[in-house]
């Protein structure tokens, strides 16, 4: 016999039970009831299977929504701005200029920078070593970002600054006689930015500031100019003046990361960083922008849209470096290098 009709045989016999035990209580009319209830027709049966089969199927998609929704989180942290995927609607590319040099905290500066800039897409990073030499482990940070860059070393020359100019000044050069490689195929426009390696970025920076400056787009910088902010006064939509501290009465008092030119700009110039600029008392910012044939008049103020819990999107930053315990165990001789075990630091 097989098990299924052997199941229908208990079926019946439990059956069989209720409606002697209903018939013995004299109550007829609820035997259909009991009977329906504990042996049911076939459908009904179908239906309580479904039912069961139904919970234990809803039971596991809820387990699944738990852990999908939970591994969700893991995989990607409430922090839209830094999972947003820009569409470049403009195909302007963003040309990042860096000048940077030798010193104990250079990999980790330009390792934060280039984890920032990685996350932008369409950007041609120029860096340009203050050195005689590019130096390997700075071109393998620019390798692993992923992005199309350049890097070539230009030592500053003699009368210039050691403070970034002259790397400048060959980034620029650099720009209006290799366009088409720095742009690429896909790109018709550009805006160059210069930024420094030991600023901090927010991405949004990029892809919503630079990204769109059309002519010189101007934009506030946090911790700078001897002050927590620097800022383009903006009325009615046009820069009227700038809430700086220091030398207010420049054209164009703002600092280095404040700003960005569209392309055309440069390329319609042959304005460098010089060696100095009285105008900018000192700051080569204004000396390059009024040479370059800007005006007030052409600025794109950015960020400033709010009265209130207006953002700053790049801090004027500075790592510093750090108090190294030399031994001094006999001071005759000149103190080693720290050893590093054989890790790279630059010391
Ligand atoms: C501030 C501004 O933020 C700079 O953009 C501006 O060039 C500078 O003032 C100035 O007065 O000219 P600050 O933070 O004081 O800059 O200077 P650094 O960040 O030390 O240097 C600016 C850039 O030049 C950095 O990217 C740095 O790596 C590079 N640099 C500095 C060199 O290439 N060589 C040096 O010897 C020193
Ligand atoms: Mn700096």
């Amino acid at each position: 016999m097989s098990s299924k009709s052997s199941d229908d045989d208990k079926i019946k016999v439990f059956g069989d039970k209720l409606e002697s035990q209903a018939l013995q209580k004299g109550c007829e009319e609820d035997i259909e009831k009991h009977c329906r209830r504990c042996i049911g027709y076939p459908t009904m049966r179908t239906m309580n299977k479904l039912k069961k089969y139904g919970m234990y199927t809803l039971f596991f998609m809820f387990i699944f929504v738990v852990v999908f929704q939970f591994s969700e989180d893991v995989r990607q942290p409430a922090y839209p701005v830094f999972k947003r995927s820009e569409t470049n609607q403009t195909n302007r590319m963003i040309i990042v200029v860096t000048p940077t040099y030798k010193r104990m905290t250079r990999i980790a500066d330009m390792l934060r920078m280039a984890n920032t800039l990685s996350h932008v897409k369409d950007l041609h990073w120029i860096v340009i070593e203050d050195g005689n030499k590019t130096i390997p482990a700075v071109q393998d940070i620019l390798d692993r970002t992923g992005l199309p860059y350049t890097y070539q070393a230009h030592k500053t020359a003699l009368g210039y600054p050691r403070r970034g100019w002259y790397q400048r000044t060959m980034a620029l050069k650099l720009i209006r006689s290799n366009t088409s490689q720095i742009l690429g195929q896909d790109h018709q426009e550009g805006v160059v930015y210069f930024g420094d390696d030991d600023n901090s970025y927010d991405i949004r920076l990029f892809t919503d500031y630079i990204r769109n400056v059309k002519t010189l787009g101007i934009w506030a910088v946090g911790l700078v100019g001897g002050t927590v902010v620097e800022a383009p006064k903006v009325v009615d939509g046009k820069v009227t003046a700038f809430n700086v501290k220091w030398n207010p009465k420049r054209r164009f008092a703002v600092d280095m990361a404040g700003f960005a030119v569209n392309l055309n700009v440069v390329l319609n110039s042959d304005a460098v960083f010089g060696t100095s600029c009285k105008r900018g008392g000192g700051a080569p910012e204004t000396c390059l922008l009024e040479d370059m044939g800007l005006e007030r008049e052409d600025i794109e103020p950015f960020g400033y849209e709010k009265t209130k819990d207006r953002e700053i999107f790049v801090w004027h930053t500075k790592t510093s470096t750090p108090n190294i315990v030399q031994s001094k165990k006999n001071q005759t001789k000149p103190v080693p290098p720290p050893d590093t075990f054989g890790y790279f630091v630059e010391v």
